[in-house]
This record gives C-alpha cells, sequence and structure tokens, in this order.
C-alpha cells in the first residue's frame, strides 16, 4: 500500500503548498493535471481517501471535497464495489482539453501552426492600432478629449443608469434604440443632408466597425476594393482581412480620381468631405460620375464621413448619401471626432435594400453599443448638447487652425493649405530628408505628427498630418515655430 501511495504521488506530481491557495484547491488542480496529461492512466486505482489524507498530511474531507469534484466533472470514477480510479478517457478526447506533454505527439506539428498563425497575422494586420494618447501638439486623429463636455454627459447617463425601463436591460436596443437613430437622423439630416427611414441607421462602436460590416455585406474573398491614395489605414486593415483585391485610386484637388485599368469594383471607399489625409473637398463632377459608376456596375460605396461636423468657413459640402438615388452609398458617421473615441459610438446608414442583411450581420457578430450609453446620448442629443459642443468646438478648432496655418507658411519648406475644415492639417513637406524621418525629430523636440508617405501605395506625398485637437490655443504659435525650426535645421543637416 505504501509503495502504491508513493507511487501514485510521484506520478500525480502532487506538490502541496501550504502557503498559497487551498490545500483542497491544490490537490483538485494537479490531479486533474495528472489525468489529462496521461501521468495517471485510465483506470488506475485510487487509494481510498483515509490513507491518502494520512500520507499528504490533509484532513480527509479535504481529500474528499477534491475526489468527489474530479468524479462529479468525469476525471474520475467508481465502480459498484470498487475502488474509485482514473476515468477511462481516450488519449484522443484528452487531447481537446488542456495542452499535455503526454500528448504532444497528436497536436499538428509546431511549423504548421506557425504558418496558420503567420498567415492569420498578415491577413489581420493593423496598419492602424489604438495607441496611447500623447497630450500635445500637434497629435493627430483625436479631438480635444480634455473639453469632453463631462458634466452634462455625466447627468444624462446617470439618469438613465438609475432609472431603467425594464425592457431597456433586455435585447432590446441591440441595433440601436429608436430614439437615438430618430436623433442621429435628425443630426445628419440637418447637417449632411443624409436621407434615410431609422430602420436604416445601425448604431456600431466604432466606424471601423462600419466599414467590416459593409465590406461582410458586400464583398467575396478576391473581390476589388478602391482606396484612396493617400488614405485612412484603418479601412485597408478592413479589405486585407476580408481578402479583398484592393486598388488604389490617386487622390488630386478634386478628391479620388479613378483610373480606367483593372477589373471593376464591388467597393469604393472614400472621405468625401474631407479626404484622410489630404483635406480635399470632393468636387461635385467627381462626386455624380462616382455615383454613377456605382450604379452602372452595382460597386457600393462607404461614404465615410468621420469629422464633417468641423468647418471653419462656409457650410460643410453635403453629404454624397443624399445624392444617391439608387441605394450605393453606405454613410458612415462616428461621434469619435464630435465628442470623443472612448466613447465608442458610431453609426452605419445601409441603403434600403441592405436593411434586414445588415441587421442579421451585426446581430450575427454581436456588434452593439451598451444601453446606457446608448439612451444618455439620445438625450443628450435631444437636449441639444451635441449642437452646442460642436459649435463650441468648431470655432475653438477654427482659431487654432487659422494661428497653425499661418505660423507655418512662415517656412518655405511646407506646403500649407488653407485649413478650412476637420481636425488636422495636411501639409507639404519639400524638404530632406523623407517625412519619416522628419516626424522622428520632431518627437525627439515634444513635438506630434503623422508622416504622410506610409498612407500613400502608388502615389508619393512627402507630408506631415498635424492635428489641432490637442493643443491649446495659446501653445499653436510657440508649437508651430518649434516645428518649423526643427524641420529648417533637419533639412540643413540632410
Ligand atoms: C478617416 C477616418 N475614418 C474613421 C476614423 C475612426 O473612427 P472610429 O474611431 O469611429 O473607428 C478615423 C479616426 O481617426 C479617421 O481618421
Amino acid at each position: 500500500l505504501a509503495n502504491q501511495l508513493a507511487t501514485l504521488i510521484a506520478q500525480a506530481e502532487i506538490r502541496l503548498d501550504r502557503s498559497t491557495g487551498t490545500l483542497r484547491e491544490q490537490l483538485y488542480r494537479q490531479l486533474r493535471e495528472a489525468v489529462l496529461a496521461g501521468r495517471l492512466l485510465p483506470r488506475t486505482p485510487l487509494p481510498s481517501t483515509r490513507d491518502l489524507a494520512l500520507v499528504l498530511g490533509l484532513a480527509r474531507s479535504t481529500v474528499v471535497d477534491a475526489l468527489d469534484q474530479l468524479k462529479a466533472e468525469g476525471y474520475l470514477e467508481t465502480r459498484q464495489g470498487a475502488a474509485t480510479c482514473v476515468a477511462a478517457l481516450e488519449r484522443k478526447m484528452l487531447g481537446a482539453g488542456l495542452a499535455s506533454r503526454a500528448l504532444v505527439a497528436d497536436t499538428p506539428p509546431a511549423e504548421t501552426l506557425a504558418a496558420t498563425v503567420q498567415e492569420q497575422r498578415a491577413q489581420w494586420r493593423n496598419d492602424d492600432p489604438p495607441r496611447p494618447v500623447t497630450l500635445r501638439a500637434f497629435r493627430p486623429g483625436l479631438p480635444d478629449i480634455r473639453a469632453f463636455p463631462a458634466r452634462e454627459w455625466a447627468t444624462h447617463l446617470a439618469r438613465r443608469a438609475r432609472h431603467p425601463a425594464s425592457h431597456d436591460l433586455s435585447y432590446a436596443g441591440y441595433l440601436g434604440v429608436p430614439a437615438l437613430r430618430e436623433q442621429i437622423l435628425s443630426h445628419v439630416r440637418l447637417a449632411r443632408h443624409v436621407q434615410a427611414r431609422p430602420e436604416q441607421v445601425i448604431l456600431l462602436p466604432s466606424a471601423q466597425a462600419a466599414f467590416d460590416l459593409v465590406a461582410q455585406l458586400v464583398l467575396e474573398p478576391g473581390d476589388t476594393a478602391w482606396t484612396e491614395d493617400p488614405g485612412y489605414p484603418g479601412i485597408v486593415s478592413v479589405l486585407r482581412a476580408h481578402k479583398a483585391r484592393i486598388d488604389p485610386m490617386p487622390v488630386d484637388e478634386q478628391g479620388l480620381q479613378p483610373t480606367a485599368t483593372g477589373p471593376r469594383p464591388r467597393l469604393v471607399y472614400v472621405t468625401p468631405s474631407h479626404q484622410y489625409p489630404t483635406g480635399v473637398t470632393m468636387s461635385l463632377p467627381r462626386r455624380l460620375s462616382l455615383l454613377t459608376l456605382a450604379r452602372r456596375t452595382g460597386a457600393a460605396i462607404i461614404e465615410d464621413d468621420y469629422d464633417s461636423e468641423f468647418q471653419y468657413q462656409g457650410q460643410p459640402t453635403a453629404s454624397l448619401q443624399g445624392l444617391d438615388r439608387h441605394g450605393c452609398v453606405h454613410y458612415v458617421g462616428t461621434f469619435s471626432k464630435s465628442l470623443a473615441p472612448g466613447l465608442h459610438v458610431a453609426y452605419l446608414i445601409v441603403p434600403e435594400r441592405f436593411v434586414d442583411l445588415a441587421h442579421a450581420v451585426a446581430t450575427v457578430r454581436g456588434l452593439t453599443v451598451p444601453i446606457h450609453v446608448q439612451l444618455a446620448l439620445a438625450d443628450f442629443l435631444e437636449a441639444g448638447g451635441l449642437r452646442r459642443h460642436i459649435r463650441a468646438m468648431n470655432s475653438e478648432y477654427g482659431a487654432r487652425m487659422a494661428i497653425l496655418v499661418e505660423s507655418l507658411r512662415q517656412s518655405s519648406l511646407l506646403t500649407v493649405p488653407a485649413g478650412v475644415g476637420g481636425l488636422q492639417l495636411c501639409v507639404g513637406w519639400s524638404g530632406e530628408p523623407v517625412d519619416t524621418v522628419a516626424v522622428a525629430a520632431l518627437q525627439a523636440a515634444g513635438i506630434a505628427a503623422a508622416p504622410i508617405s506610409p498612407m500613400c501605395s502608388v502615389v508619393r506625398h512627402n507630408g506631415l498630418l498635424l492635428g489641432v485637437g490637442l493643443v491649446q490655443q495659446h501653445e499653436v504659435q510657440a508649437a508651430a515655430k518649434m516645428t518649423c525650426d526643427v524641420l529648417r535645421r533637419l533639412h540643413r543637416g540632410a
């Protein structure tokens, strides 16, 4: 008996440590591990709980509890009149459980796994991963999150969280509560001339999720998708993940310019109000010809209207969606720029004929926005909070932009556009060396910027994307001067 006990304890590698965790839990876990790893073979009989308790120096109830759990979960079994023994599990079945040393031979060869992971990694590469925020000039891609109307938001959120209607906490509102869909529609109708019914509006956690949903609706692997060149890296990541054939179309001062070569697109992605990153507005002739092309070929268009709320001279150009009479445009809006990306609320307005399918895909994928956030946002919009915030920020960003433009124009090495809208300015850099090196030098001097050349596929642009979201008005001039100084020194040195 003593031998049998010693063998069992050695095979199961039982080592109890009184300084960590409960002993019952340790015994349970170590025996389970030993069964899964094949160190305790099927049908190995276990000694009595009394003997085990004695040898391990445990209370008998501790051993009984641990073994009972293992029996209940099927690792041990007791036949009538016989001792408790290890369950007769097949090795193949064990392979589906935890990783085990004894089963290494049954798992696919490491190279096969590695190749699959490599392939998946290439397919799911994110060209624009979320980065930690640095609150400084001229970090692009973020609004002024310090100016977020926290107090007003908290009032709405608290009210909805404290007094939820019973159905609010159910699955209702999965694709968007009616009140929020209505509020979003009245916002985009008024500000963007979008035309749609509430059913066409789907609430999603990000514009990124909206791109993915549209790709799922319209793309088969190998289908051609047009992107803007230079363009937003987020869409390229989505299209690659859907195994699309990505055809970048050059952007000029009128926006995306289709080139006639290559297969017809199934999907076209554009940022017509304020092209990312160049900032150009798509001209009316280009808009009309893009809609004509979509109608003729059956292509879908994603209109990414990410920051059109901010316009410093005149009115923003109305949306492409509002010009579409044939259900080609999938309109994407986000609160990431008008409020804050951390809220994780965006919306997709699909053409009428895609409503049912889009609803099905969004629910299958589990894409939804927390109900309290939706309800609070609906109240916030209804109370005019968004309108007020946009108005205040538009005037603030406009002032920052004007100072930035004027200050940068002092540099003969930079080509500075007018900065008529949006949260960032795309400036051309005619100096040496390339923009990526220039951005690194600026970063070393405490200035954040994004280089344009990595956003190019076929075209070549050397430039910098400078954001006005996180720089205070009184800091803009000094930071812009510092930018010019660093660039001048860099150019001289090159
Ligand atoms: C062109 C463009 N589209 C979409 C987004 C992101 O929107 P969301 O945060 O809702 O994914 C950004 C953010 O930087 C953007 O620049």
